[in-house]
C-alpha cells in the first residue's frame, strides 16, 4: 500500500519535472521568436528615406567607391538630381555609369579611377581632378573595406586604416583647394557604428595586436573612430564648410561581419536584419543635399539625424595627436597641410 503510494509519487514528481521542462523550454524559444521579431519590426520602421526633392544642375560630386553597393546608390541619387557625378573606384565602372546614365537621363557622370591602397593613385587622381574640374560641391569619402588584420599595403600602412582613414584624410587634404574655390561645399566621411568597439590609440594607429583574435573588426572600429575624429578636426580648422559623418550602418556592420559570422547564421542575418544599401544610403544622401544639413558641421548622423558622439572625440589632445600622425603617415608636405 505504502510502495504504491511512493511510486505513484516519484511518477507524478517526474511528469511534473518533464512538463516543467517542457514549458520552460517553449517560453524560452517564444521569447527568442519574439525579440527576433520585434528586431525585424524595429529595423523596418527605422527606414528613413531622404525625400529631399533638391536639384543639383550645375553641381559636382565626388563619390569614393561608387561602383556598387551604398556607392553606387548615392550615385544613382545625385545625378537623379542632375549633378554631375564623378564614380572613383578601382574597379572597371563603365557599365555602372551606363546604369546610372539609363536610369537618371543625366549624362553628366564619369568615372575615374582611384586605388586608395596606392598613395600614388591618390595623389594623381587629385591632380587629375584638380586639373579638369572647376568646382567640387560635394566629397563622399564613402569607399571602406573590412580586411585581415596583417596585410600592409606598398606604403607600409594597415590596408583596412589606409582605406578607410588614410586615403580619404590624404584626399580630402589634397582637394582642398578645389573645395575651398566652390561656395559652400561639403565634405562627407561615411562610415560604421562600430565606433564603441574602437581600442584605439596613438600607438596602434598603424599596427596590429598579433594575439588578438578578432584584430580585423577592432581595426575596422578604429579606422571609423578616425573618420569621426578627422571629421570634427576638420569642422575647426575649415569654415564655411559642411564636415559631416552620417552612418550607413548595418550593411557596413554586414561588412565586417562577415569576418566572423559564416554559413547559415550570416544569411539570415544579412538577409532579414541589415539593411540594404538603398537603405543604408539614406543618411549619406540626406547630408550631402538636405536644406536641413547647411551650416552644420562636424557632426556624426544616424538614420538622418544627429546623433551623440563617441566621448574620445571630445578629447582634443587625443583628436590631434591623431590627426598629426596620420599627416606623417601619408607623407603630406608643409605646404598640403592644412
Ligand atoms: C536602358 O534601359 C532600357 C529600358 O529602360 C533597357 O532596355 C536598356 O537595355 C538599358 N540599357 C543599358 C545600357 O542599361
Ligand atoms: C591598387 O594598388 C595596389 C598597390 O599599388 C596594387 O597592388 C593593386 O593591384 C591595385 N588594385 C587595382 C584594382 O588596381
Ligand atoms: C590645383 O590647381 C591649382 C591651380 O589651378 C594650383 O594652384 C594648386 O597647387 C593645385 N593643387 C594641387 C593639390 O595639385
Ligand atoms: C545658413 O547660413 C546662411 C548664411 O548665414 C543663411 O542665409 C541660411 O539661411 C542658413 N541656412 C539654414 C538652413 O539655416
Amino acid at each position: 500500500m505504502t510502495e504504491a503510494t511512493e511510486i505513484d509519487i516519484s511518477s507524478e514528481l517526474l511528469t511534473l519535472i518533464v512538463v516543467g521542462v517542457v514549458v520552460s523550454v517553449f517560453f524560452v524559444i517564444l521569447g527568442i521568436i519574439i525579440c527576433l521579431i520585434v528586431l525585424y519590426v524595429y529595423r523596418k520602421l527605422t527606414i528613413i528615406k531622404c525625400t529631399c526633392h533638391k536639384h543639383l544642375h550645375g553641381k559636382t560630386a565626388i563619390v569614393t567607391g561608387g561602383n556598387s553597393g551604398i556607392g553606387y546608390q548615392i550615385a544613382l541619387a545625385l545625378a537623379g538630381r542632375g549633378c554631375r557625378v564623378i564614380i572613383a573606384d578601382k574597379d572597371n565602372c563603365e557599365s555602372t555609369k551606363n546604369e546610372i546614365i539609363n536610369a537618371t537621363d543625366n549624362p553628366n557622370v564619369i568615372v575615374k579611377y582611384l586605388n586608395l591602397t596606392s598613395i600614388k593613385s591618390i595623389r594623381e587622381f587629385s591632380q587629375d581632378i584638380n586639373e579638369t574640374e572647376d568646382r567640387l560641391d560635394i566629397l563622399i569619402n564613402n569607399a571602406g573595406i573590412a580586411n585581415s588584420a596583417q596585410d600592409y599595403t606598398n606604403d607600409e600602412l594597415q590596408v583596412t586604416m589606409q582605406v578607410n582613414h588614410f586615403g580619404p584624410f590624404l584626399l580630402t587634404h589634397l582637394l582642398i583647394g578645389l573645395l575651398k574655390k566652390t561656395s559652400s561645399s561639403r565634405i562627407i566621411f561615411t562610415g560604421g557604428t562600430l565606433t564603441w568597439l574602437s581600442n584605439l590609440e596613438i600607438t596602434n594607429l598603424n599596427t596590429y595586436n598579433k594575439i588578438q583574435t578578432w584584430a580585423p573588426i577592432f581595426i575596422y572600429a578604429n579606422s571609423q573612430l578616425c573618420n569621426v575624429l578627422t571629421t570634427v578636426a576638420l569642422s575647426r580648422i575649415l569654415f564655411n564648410f559642411e564636415i559631416m559623418h552620417p552612418q550607413c550602418e548595418p550593411p557596413r556592420a554586414a561588412t565586417a561581419l562577415n569576418i566572423v559570422l559564416e554559413g547559415l547564421i550570416k544569411n539570415i542575418v544579412l538577409k532579414y536584419y541589415a539593411k540594404t544599401a538603398e537603405e543604408g544610403a539614406q543618411s549619406v544622401i540626406h547630408v550631402a543635399i538636405s536644406k536641413e544639413t547647411e551650416n552644420v558641421s562636424g557632426e556624426l548622423f544616424t538614420n538622418c539625424h544627429a546623433t551623440t558622439k563617441p566621448i574620445k572625440s571630445s578629447d582634443f589632445i587625443f583628436v590631434r595627436s591623431i590627426w598629426e600622425a596620420s599627416e606623417k603617415f601619408v607623407g603630406l608636405t608643409k605646404e598640403e597641410q592644412l
